[in-house]
This record gives structure tokens, C-alpha cells and sequence, in this order.
């Protein structure tokens, strides 16, 4: 049976959706084998789905996103080269430190404004060919969308830019699609046409498509024959792994349309939270199920902000000292929106006296 959330509204984060009724129901009914022998069908159904969809030869299941992101920089960056990625991007900031202690390679980052790509940024970090004298770039890391940015959509465009001179210059690219399919519903851009653009792409069936459990690492036969090794090395390998498949299947089938009520949801909020409170949040930036709110142009800091909304039932992250994170999801309905908006608007609009 479903539990259900203690909260009025949880806008923490979209990993926290619990499996609907119908989606344990085909997570019950799986075929499965014992996958690291290759023997789980309803694994393999998965796989070959997704690897078709984002327009490559092969997948690879994973426990998690970021061993999804990690095996493809493993594949791409040998000890002692460098990946390249914006500042904000998860592979760098969130998986504490992953890419330097399980593949012995560094990290440069450039500053984007909200995550957004450009294809100049990567161009102008990149160094190839110094030898002996200095690290050299074996791999771009672009993130669509962008988490810790906001939701923030890539451009295409940007993308197809930045591959043409990696492709010059012989460095991969990698793409962590914890979000795609967000992307792909708020662009209208198929996944496969982002998907193509990149060595490998990481994508998630735990955040905004509702499975508990599981990504999908993409990329050529060679590349995945070669992950399957590094999986089960970073412990990762699986056994009746269908049970998971079978969520992952279901929500390809049932949550991805769906995403754009997420995104209506989080663009009502957005546009209440400018009523009250204009500096807090520019409409523009509003691109998909995350809304990031400067609750420090008011007055607040965003630890006292997450506190007081909590209090009230609704639940969100602080992202830097002054900003808090709203992200929509499977388990925030129409009603749960407005109660989202009665807390937050009311606190936005009565900012604790210094
Ligand atoms: C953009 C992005 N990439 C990767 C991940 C990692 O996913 P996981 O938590 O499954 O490791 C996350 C998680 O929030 C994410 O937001």
C-alpha cells in the first residue's frame, strides 16, 4: 500500500515520489533473472528501450544517478586528465568528490548564469595537446535540466556547437540527463536528438518519472560492455533487478506527459511568489518543475525561510544562503500547490523584523 506524505506540500525534491498502486502492481508481476549473468529480460526490455529512445547502440541499468554519471566519466577520462563542467553541475558539486576518488582524474569548472550551457564556456577551458606539461580535457559535462540552476532547458543548438569542437579537438562528452525528460517536455525537443549529440548520457527513472529505484547509462556496445565491468567493480552489479525495470518501463509508459503538469504547477507558484514578493523570483527563469526563490530580497535567510515553511507543513531546500528550492513532482497535486502558495506567500509577505 502507498504511504502517504506528512506534509501539507513536499517541494524538496522530486527523488521522493512513492510508486503508485498500479506501478507496484507491474513491479510485482516482472519476469526477472539473475542480471549479472544478463539474465533478467524484463532488465534487458529496459535497456534496449531506453538505448532506442535516446539514439544509441547500448544501456546500462544503474542503483543510482550518479553511478550512471560516474561510469561514463570512468569510460571517458583516464587518471590524471580532467573532466570539464559549470560549477553548479552535480557531477562536480554533488557527488562528493566521486570523479577524483574512484577514477583518479580533476575537475575544472566554469560560471554559468543558472546552469545554462554555452558552448564558448567549454571551448575556452579546454586545453588538448600539452602533453607533459599540463592536464589535459578528455570530457564535457553538460547537465539538461539543470538541477542546481533551476530547471534550467539547454539549448540544442549550444550543444551541437560544443560537439563540433570537441569533435575537432577529440574530447567526449557526456550528458547527465537526470532530467531529460523534463527537457523534452518543456522544449519539445526528442530526447534522441539530445541523446545523439553525446558519447554517453545518464538518465533518471527516480525523480521526475516516479520509479523508486534506478538510471540508465547509454551509450556504444563497446562503451556499455565496458560500464558492465566498472559497474559490478563500484559494487553496482544486480540480480533480479527486473523488479526495478518493470517501475522503470511503467513510467515511460504513464509519467512523462505528466511532467507538464509539473511544470503548470511550479509556474503557478512562481507567478503567486512574484505577487508577493517580486524580487524573489524572475518569471523568465521559470522553465520547467524547479522554482528557486531569493527569500533573502525580503529579508529572510533561507535556513529561517525552510524552517517557518516547514512549521506550516511545507517542506523545501535551501540552496545558498539565501535561496530556496521549489520542485515539483508526482506527489504534488492542485491542492497541494495551494497550500504551497498560502505558506510561502504569507511568509514572503511577512519577513521576521531584524
Ligand atoms: C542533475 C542530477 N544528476 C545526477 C543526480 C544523481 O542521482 P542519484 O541521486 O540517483 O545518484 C541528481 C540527483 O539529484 C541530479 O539532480
Amino acid at each position: 500500500m502507498a504511504t502517504t506524505s506528512p506534509f501539507r506540500a513536499d517541494l524538496l525534491s522530486d527523488t521522493l515520489t512513492r510508486p503508485s498502486e498500479a506501478m507496484r502492481d507491474a513491479m510485482a508481476r516482472a519476469e526477472v533473472g539473475d542480471d549479472v549473468f544478463g539474465e533478467d529480460p524484463t532488465l534487458r526490455a529496459l535497456e534496449e528501450r531506453v538505448a532506442g529512445m535516446l539514439g544509441h547502440e547500448a544501456a546500462l541499468f544503474t542503483p543510482s544517478g550518479s553511478m550512471a554519471n560516474q561510469l561514463g566519466v570512468r569510460l571517458h577520462v583516464k587518471p590524471g586528465e580532467e573532466l570539464i563542467g559549470d560549477s553548479l553541475a552535480h557531477v562536480v558539486r554533488a557527488e562528493l568528490g566521486a570523479a577524483a576518488v574512484l577514477s583518479g582524474i580533476s575537475s575544472r569548472t566554469w560560471v554559468s548564469e543558472r546552469g545554462r550551457f554555452r558552448a564558448d564556456d567549454a571551448a575556452s577551458l579546454m586545453i588538448t595537446g600539452v602533453g607533459p606539461y599540463q592536464v589535459c580535457t578528455s570530457l564535457v559535462i553538460v547537465e539538461n535540466t539543470h538541477n542546481f540552476g533551476g530547471g534550467t532547458v539547454q539549448s540544442l543548438d549550444e550543444i551541437r556547437r560544443a560537439r563540433a569542437v570537441t569533435r575537432d579537438r577529440g574530447v567526449a562528452m557526456h550528458l547527465d540527463g537526470a532530467r531529460l525528460f523534463n527537457a523534452h517536455v518543456a522544449s519539445g525537443v526528442p530526447v534522441g536528438d539530445y541523446g545523439r549529440e553525446f558519447d554517453t548520457v545518464s538518465i533518471c527513472l527516480s525523480k521526475g518519472l516516479g520509479a523508486p529505484v534506478g538510471s540508465v547509462l547509454v551509450g556504444s556496445d563497446e562503451a556499455m560492455a565496458e560500464s558492465r565491468i566498472w559497474r559490478k567493480r563500484f559494487g553496482g552489479g544486480m540480480r533480479q533487478a527486473g523488479i526495478l525495470a518493470a517501475a522503470g518501463l511503467f513510467a515511460l509508459d504513464h509519467n512523462v506527459d505528466r511532467l507538464a503538469d509539473d511544470h503548470a504547477r511550479a509556474r503557478r507558484a512562481a507567478v503567486a511568489v512574484a505577487e508577493a514578493a517580486p524580487a524573489s523570483v524572475d518569471l523568465a527563469t521559470i522553465e520547467t518543475n524547479i522554482v528557486i526563490v531569493d527569500v533573502a530580497s525580503v529579508g529572510w535567510t533561507a535556513a529561517a525561510f525552510v524552517d517557518a515553511a516547514l512549521a506550516a507543513g511545507v517542506r523545501t531546500y535551501a540552496v545558498g544562503p539565501g535561496a530556496v528550492r521549489l520542485v515539483w513532482h508526482l506527489d504534488v497535486d492542485d491542492a497541494g500547490t495551494d497550500a504551497a502558495i498560502d505558506v510561502l506567500t504569507g511568509l514572503l509577505r511577512t519577513p521576521p523584523t531584524a
